[in-house]
This record gives structure tokens, sequence and C-alpha cells, in this order.
């Protein structure tokens, strides 16, 4: 019998990442769960077993190479393969750039978001190309494609993640090994318990456009099944993305207009009147 393939799932702890592990694991795959709250984690792949699924969780701090090196060798220890990396974890912080500070903020996000998404794409490669398939997904943003006022670093990290996710793709081709990302809009998530992005994913965005984890979780899911490249979530996001493409100081006229007083001070058209 064809053994079932082994997927590693950054930022498994909470939001997409955890509810894409219940509906991997559900389906067959065997879900490795990464992530800096493991207590978190064990109990996922408790909940995950007891539903007849496969899980191990295993630790991880993304922002920390040697832990990246750990997670892989002890996949390849427990499992003996990796079939599918799914590149969720990410922090975000929307401040004036002035407020972050040049450390704790700057280096820290780019880390989680960037750097250490590409460390651990790097270091799973060997094992997808020595078995010639296997897939690499990027949950990355819309954000990866608008810019967005006090979104800079967060922007930065996800432009960053689509260029390296684009030159993978064609460095990759014909050698099996699949290249997707994902670009969701607002998902309501513990992204939003940061009060600064809380007001972004809740009061601006309006509920039809609001995504559940899992709507993003059933987007991974037929991106393995379809192997797909790009999926944009929901469709009609494509509008805004083709809008900063090709009418940038619209959407630029748009933003400040609806989102920032003249002085800088945030405010949404939805408390505009109050
Ligand atoms: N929510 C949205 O509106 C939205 C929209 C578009 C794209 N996304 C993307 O979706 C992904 C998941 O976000 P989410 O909405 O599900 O948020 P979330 O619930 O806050 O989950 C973030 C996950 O990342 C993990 N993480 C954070 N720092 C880490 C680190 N240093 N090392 C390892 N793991 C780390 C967290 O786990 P620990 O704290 O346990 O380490 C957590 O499991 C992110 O890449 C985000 O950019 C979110």
């Amino acid at each position: 019998m064809q053994e079932s393939p082994v997927v590693i799932i950054t930022g498994a702890s909470s939001g997409i990442g955890k509810q894409t592990a219940l509906t991997l694991g559900a389906r067959g795959y065997r879900v490795v769960l990464a992530a800096r709250r493991l207590d978190r984690l064990e109990e996922l792949a408790g909940q995950i077993r007891s539903e007849g699924g496969q899980a191990l969780p295993l630790p991880l701090d993304i922002s920390r190479v040697e832990q990246i090196n750990d997670l892989v060798n002890a996949v390849r220890k427990e499992f003996g393969r990796i079939d599918i990396l799914v590149n969720n974890a990410g922090a975000a912080r929307h401040l004036w750039l002035d407020q972050y500070s040049l450390e704790a903020d700057i280096q820290n996000l780019l880390q989680i978001n960037l750097v250490g998404m590409i460390q651990l794409t790097r270091a799973v490669l060997p094992d997808l190309l020595a078995a010639g398939e296997g897939q690499i997904i990027h949950i990355s943003s819309v954000a990866s494609w608008v810019g967005i006022p006090t979104y800079s670093l967060y922007n930065a990290s996800k432009f960053g993640g689509r260029g390296f996710m684009t030159s993978l793709r064609r460095e990759l081709r014909g050698t099996g090994v699949v290249v997707s990302e994902i670009f969701p809009g607002s998902v309501d998530t513990d992204f939003a318990q940061d009060p600064q992005v809380s007001w972004k994913a809740r009061t601006v965005t309006p509920a039809f456009a609001l995504l559940s984890p899992q709507d993003v979780a059933e987007t991974i899911l037929r991106v393995i099944e379809r192997r797909s490249t790009r999926v944009v979530v929901p469709w009609f996001m494509w509008l805004a993305i083709l809008a900063e493409a090709h009418f940038p100081r619209l959407v630029g006229w748009v933003l400040s207009k609806y989102f920032y007083t003249k002085d800088g001070v945030r405010y949404t058209w939805r408390q505009r009147g109050k």
C-alpha cells in the first residue's frame, strides 16, 4: 500500500495553520505541526489522532536556523520523507515606520515572514528534488501585491516572499516540484488579536469578504490536489491586485481618502461618522 504524504505545516498552533492541520489530517495526510507553542501543538496532535489521523508536533522558532535544521532532521528520522511544505508561520504589526524599533520590530518581522521561510524551504528542497515530486506552498497575502500605509514591514516581507516564490518556481521547472502561492484577503484569526491588525481585519473588511480559517484550509487542500500554482481568495481580490498594477495612483488616493486623515490619524470609513 502506498504511504500517505508527509506535510510540514508551520504556524500550526493557531488560525490558518491549525485548521489546515485538521483538514489535511482528516484527509489522511501525515501532518507535522510546527510552531513555538508546543503545548498547543500537542493538544492539536491529540485531536487529529483521536479522529484517526497521524500527527507529529515539533517545536520551531522559525527565526532560529538551528531549530529549522532540527525540525527537518526530526521529520526525516520519523517518516523518512517530506512531500509537502506549507509555509504558513507569520507575524504582523501595523505601525507608522518611525514607530517600529530597529531591531525588535524590523529585524524580527522580516526574519519570521521572509528569511526563516526561505531557510526552511531551502532545508527541505533536497528531499523533494530527490523524490522528483512534492510541493512547496506559501501562504502569502493580497498584501504581497498591494502596498498599504502602516503595512510597510508586512508588505516588504510578503512582496519579498512573492519574488522568492516566483523565482523558485521558474528555477524548479522540470524537476517535478510544484511551487504554489495562496493570496488570502482578510482572515478572521489570532492575527486579528493585535489591536492594530484587528482594526483592519474586523472593521475595514466587509463581512462578505472576511474569510474563515476553514476557507483558507480548503483552498490549501485544493491547491495540493490540483497542484495549482497561484490562487487568490476570495477570487474578487484579483480586482484589487489588477487595480494596483494598472492604476496605482487611484489605489493610493482611495487608501488615503478612506483610511487616513490629513494629519495622519487613522480612521476607517465605518468609524468616520462616530
Ligand atoms: N489573518 C489574515 O488576515 C491573513 C491574511 C493573509 C495572509 N495571512 C497569512 O497567514 C499566515 C497565518 O496567519 P494566521 O492568520 O493564521 O495568524 P495566527 O493565528 O496569528 O497564526 C500565526 C502562526 O504563526 C506562528 N508563528 C509566529 N511566529 C513564529 C515563529 N517565530 N516561529 C514559528 N512560528 C511562528 C504562530 O505560532 P507560535 O506563536 O506558537 O509560534 C502561529 O501558529 C501568516 O503567514 C499570515 O501572513 C493572514
